[in-house]
């Protein structure tokens, strides 16, 4: 199989053509832009009947996302007409083209990964030049794929890891947007699932319908939903003695004479304690304060927990208080970067969701809050995951807060959540593959160690 590549130096491209090599069965011929202007039709063609392809790949782009915004004219040349130009030629020669496009056709307000049936709905001029230029690709070329892909990043190019890693060595603070999610394709993987389509494509496969959308991107997304609180007050105090003491226990080094505890004046109308549990307490008061508050709840209890590998004591809490008529939710991670937790949490979803406590899978980012709103007035944010080895081995800290305004802020958040997650509903539950339930049942095995 032959490809010609158009946007040699392009970082999918290098991509491509490294990998060449160790494929037997491909012959990669990247050629930049002096060779080949995906905007005029003569370099094209003679690019054309010089290689002669089995197959082109068009990776050549208008690249500079922010920059679309004023520079619309030059987007649009490339990422629409270029385009087109480059299908219409492959498709006057009956040469399938795979074009690459972008997750950047969709508008992104999806809390879940977008599938190829979602309707794309730019919000950029970027945005908006990929698509047109998919949709004219399509036009163009019968014989077409559009492959969509997303955050490539590879040592080549120009790149968002590459950017991170050089400001974290320039600069002490990194500023970065928290408020995008994306899933980082490594360029070498998207390469390879490019090769296998070109490979299905000139054996015949896409003849039977085949072509078409396509997505291709790395797992998993990178941004956490976390909880953060900014405190102010006398309990800054307790804080602040806290952290002194966890200090002096790690043996750092001894704290600058300061005045650490300036007087702090009231702020604010909610009540706030700082807890802390260290493994040297008999027993977590975290989850003491937890397993009562539970204990008294008369409306709701509305837990998001990032780590759960929950105990006898602590289900039990959970299902008695749901049998006595409170709405007791659960939010809890739809993935995770701790698989062992992840699966054996999920070995006590049967049970919880028989003893009436509703269960939600977080989607679209990394759950990491451990939060908890009670009756919309007790709410604690901390570090304490609900797991054994948070309420016994860890050195953990919650705020625990007593007001009716911050209750409804966190029942405000916890409703966001919920619109963001997946509930588990029983009866599909329990039709879930032998697979998982065995990785449920190794995990649980570990559970007392986690
Ligand atoms: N990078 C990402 O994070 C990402 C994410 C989603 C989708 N994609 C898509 O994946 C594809 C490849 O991306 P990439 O990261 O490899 O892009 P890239 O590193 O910016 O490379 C684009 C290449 O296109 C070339 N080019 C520009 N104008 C041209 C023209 N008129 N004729 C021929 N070549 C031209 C550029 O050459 P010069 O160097 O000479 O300008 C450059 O080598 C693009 O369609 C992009 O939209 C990328």
């Amino acid at each position: 199989m032959r490809l010609l590549i158009a946007g040699w130096q392009g970082q999918v491209a290098r991509a491509l053509v490294e990998a060449a090599p160790g494929c037997p069965d491909v012959t990669a011929c990247a050629v930049g832009r002096a060779a080949l202007d995906i905007c005029e039709a003569r370099s094209i063609d003679r690019a054309l009947s010089r290689i002669e392809p089995s197959i082109v790949i068009n990776s050549a782009a208008y690249t500079a996302v922010d920059k679309a915004e004023t520079d619309s004219k030059r987007a649009f040349a490339l990422n629409h007409d270029g385009a087109r130009l480059l299908a219409e030629a492959a498709a006057r020669r009956g040469i399938p083209i795979i074009h690459l496009s972008s997750d950047y056709v969709y508008d992104g307000r999806k809390a879940s990964p977008y599938v190829e049936t979602d309707p794309a709905r730019p919000a950029t001029v970027f945005g908006r030049s990929k698509l047109e230029g998919e949709q004219a690709v399509q036009q163009a070329n019968p014989k077409h794929v559009v492959l969509r892909t997303a955050w490539v990043f590879s040592p080549s190019g120009r790149n968002f890891v590459k950017t991170m890693l050089g400001q974290a060595a320039e600069q002490e603070r990194v500023r970065v947007v928290d408020d995008q999610h994306g899933s980082p394709t490594y360029a070498p993987h998207l390469v390879t699932a490019i090769l296998e389509l070109a490979r299905r494509l000139s054996a015949g496969t896409g003849e039977q319908g085949a072509w078409g959308i396509y997505h291709a991107a790395g797992t998993g997304t990178t941004t956490w939903r976390d909880t953060h609180l900014r405190i102010e007050g006398p309990v800054v105090g307790e804080l602040q003695k806290l952290f002194m003491g966890t200090w002096e226990k790690q043996r750092a080094n001894p704290l600058a004479l300061k005045d650490y505890f300036p007087e702090l004046s009231p702020h604010g109308n909610d009540m706030v304690r700082a807890i802390g549990s260290t493994p040297d307490d008999a027993y977590s008061l975290m989850y003491l304060t937890l397993i009562s508050a539970i204990g008294n709840a008369v409306r709701e209890v509305y837990l998001t927990n990032a780590y759960f590998v929950p105990d006898p004591q602590l289900l039990k809490a959970l299902v008695v208080a749901a049998g006595r008529g409170v709405d007791v939710r659960l939010i809890l991670p739809g993935h995770t970067d701790s698989e062992i937790v992840f699966h054996a949490g999920r070995s006590h979803y049967s049970g919880l969701l028989e003893g009436g406590v509703k269960l939600y899978e977080r989607g679209g980012a990394l759950l990491h809050s451990k939060t908890a709103v009670i009756d919309g007035v007790w709410s604690t944010v901390g570090s304490t995951n609900l797991d054994w080895r948070s309420f016994l081995d860890n050195d953990e800290i919650n705020a625990v807060v007593i007001g009716r305004e911050f209750g409804d802020r966190m029942r405000a958040a916890f409703a966001a959540d919920m619109a963001a997650s997946e509930a588990i509903d029983l009866a599909r539950w329990e039709q879930r593959s032998l697979l998982l339930r065995i990785k449920e049942w190794t995990a649980r095995l570990w559970g007392r160690l986690l």
